[in-house]
Parts: structure tokens; C-alpha cells; sequence
């Protein structure tokens, strides 16, 4: 890491003579995210990562970061180098200080426009925890509220529920405790987290993706409970060639 006052300096990284930010910080965060995925499946050194799941998070994150900076008109470089690099120092205690303040160090070293260095700043600080964001009144400025959105967004829905069984403490649950793990991280984890969202596409987004992972959580404990169950109304068609012959 470098040192402070001399600027970012990382020789296993592309993009040393500070041209490119955004490559910078997407490899920087693929670095990261490879170091606590390592340290969580802690498999022999030269053994493939079964699943990448920090880094697919970040990547969410990128993508959701862009999409609200475009629909609200704020600032792109500012929302999406924030994104990149929020999660940075994930393994630590207040993640969210230590991250801001090495992304401080990494940006001036880079030809991201050093205006917007403060408001990155601003966002990657105000953007831990899962449900408390909103308060009273949304987040300030528009990009910490925009990176909040983008980074609790990812924490909703199904395909997130694949994510967290896809991880290194779901690998040896059985079918009825990843069951569990679903319903307990739907029901009490992420309860409160769709009602912190900041901004008006994300509050309604985040409704919808909750009230489906909430559907799904309740389809699967019906159908592991009472495995030939139909929901009410149902009335699926069955192929002909499928009936028992009478
Ligand atoms: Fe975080
Ligand atoms: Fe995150």
C-alpha cells in the first residue's frame, strides 16, 4: 500500500502511470475481492475459486451504480469509481472509513478528474450497514444516495439468494438448512433493507425484488412441506403422454 502524501503506487496492478481510472479501480477491486474470497473458501493456493462472490457483487453494483447515475443525472465517474471501490477493504472493521479513505489515495495517483475526488469520498464512507441508510431524509449528496441504492439493490431479489448459496458457508448445508439460510436471510436479514432505499427507481425496484424473494422463500418451504401441494388456483396442464394410463 502506499505510502501517504506519495500517491497509489501498486506494481501487480495495470495502469501504473495513473492513466485509465476506471481500470484501475476495477482491477484493484478484483484484486481485493480475490483476497477475502480466498481467505473465506481457504483452499490450497493453486485451486480455482468454486464461486467469485465479492466480485460478482461488485460488479452489480457497478452496473446498478451507472443505470441510477443515468436515470437521476448525476455524476457517472463519481457513482461508478465510488462503486468500484466501496467493498476495498471489506475485511476490515469500518469498512466504509478505511475503504473512502484509501480511494482517496488511489484516485489522486489516476486521471479521474480530481474535483470529484471528495463526493467518492463521501459515498464509499455513508454506505455500510443494510438498512439504515434513508432515516429520515435520503443520503446527501445524490451520489452516496446513488451508491447506497446500487450496493443494498444487489441484496434483494432472487439471484441473490442463488449468491448467498453459492458461497463458501452455504457449501455443506443441507436441503432443509439452505432452506433456512434463504428464509432467515428474506425474513430478518433484509427485511427493513428495500424501505433504506434513497431514490425513487431504486424504493420501487427494491419493493418489487423483495416482495418476489419473499414469494420464492414461501414457494419452496410449500413445496420441501407438502411436496405434491398446489398453490391455490392452480391449474397446471400435464402433458398428455405424462398421465398414468387408467
Ligand atoms: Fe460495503
Ligand atoms: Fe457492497
Amino acid at each position: 500500500m502506499a505510502a501517504p502524501g506519495l500517491g497509489y503506487r501498486d506494481a501487480s496492478l495495470p495502469c501504473r502511470d495513473g492513466q485509465g481510472w476506471e481500470n484501475l479501480c476495477r482491477a484493484l477491486a478484483d484484486k481485493r475481492s480475490r483476497q477475502e474470497e480466498e481467505l473465506d473458501w481457504n483452499l490450497p493456493a493453486d485451486a480455482p475459486l468454486p464461486y467469485r462472490y465479492r466480485w460478482e457483487h461488485v460488479k452489480d453494483v457497478v452496473e446498478n451504480a451507472r443505470l441510477l447515475a443515468r436515470r437521476l443525472g448525476a455524476d457517472e465517474d463519481a457513482c461508478v469509481a465510488a462503486a468500484w471501490l466501496h467493498d476495498i477493504r471489506k475485511l476490515e472493521d469500518q469498512h466504509g472509513r478505511r475503504g473512502a479513505a484509501e480511494a482517496v489515495q488511489v484516485l489522486k495517483a489516476t486521471d479521474f478528474p480530481q474535483h470529484k475526488i471528495g463526493t467518492v469520498d463521501i459515498a464509499i464512507r455513508l454506505h455500510e450497514g443494510f438498512s439504515s441508510g434513508r432515516r429520515d431524509r435520503p443520503l446527501e449528496p445524490l451520489e452516496a444516495a446513488i451508491l447506497w441504492d446500487a450496493d443494498k439493490l444487489t441484496k434483494l431479489g432472487v439471484p441473490q439468494l442463488a449468491h448467498i448459496l453459492g458461497t463458501a458457508r452455504a457449501m455443506h448445508l443441507s436441503q432443509v438448512e439452505r432452506l433456512e439460510l434463504a428464509e432467515s436471510y428474506t425474513l430478518e436479514f433484509v427485511a427493513r433493507t428495500a424501505e433504506s432505499m434513497n431514490t425513487e427507481p431504486a424504493l420501487r425496484i427494491a419493493r418489487i425484488r423483495y416482495r418476489e424473494m419473499v414469494a420464492f422463500v414461501q414457494t419452496w418451504r410449500r413445496q420441501t412441506e407438502n411436496p405434491f401441494g398446489e398453490p391455490e388456483g392452480s391449474d397446471p396442464q400435464v402433458p398428455a403422454s405424462s398421465r398414468t394410463p387408467a
